[in-house]
């Protein structure tokens, strides 16, 4: 999984492209942002997605979007994976 931060709030998401489901999407380690960080693009094909919803807005893709993981935000800032609204990816 990969954590962003936008607008304020922490999301994550599966690090699993939906174009070619299991292929990691960061670049290099720890980048998985366009440029100028507005999107999240997958090192692959090149999609692009929303860093708010996870939809992919640009590639082979679109339409299609990342699978989000939950998180808590504990009271000392510290965040979690909530594990009771992880759901399995169907095989
Ligand atoms: S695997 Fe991500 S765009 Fe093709």
């Amino acid at each position: 999984m990969f954590v962003v931060r936008s607008t304020g709030a922490w999301r994550a998401w599966r690090n699993s492209c939906p174009h070619w489901q299991g292929t990691p999407m960061a670049w290099r380690k720890d980048a998985y942002l366009t440029g100028d960080g507005r999107q999240i693009r997958c090192s692959a094909h090149g999609a692009l997605f929303d860093l708010e919803s996870g939809l992919c807005t640009l590639g082979p893709c679109v339409g299609e979007s990342l699978t989000p993981v939950p998180l808590i935000q504990t009271a000392d800032g510290h965040l979690e994976v909530d594990l009771g609204d992880i759901q399995e990816t169907p095989q």
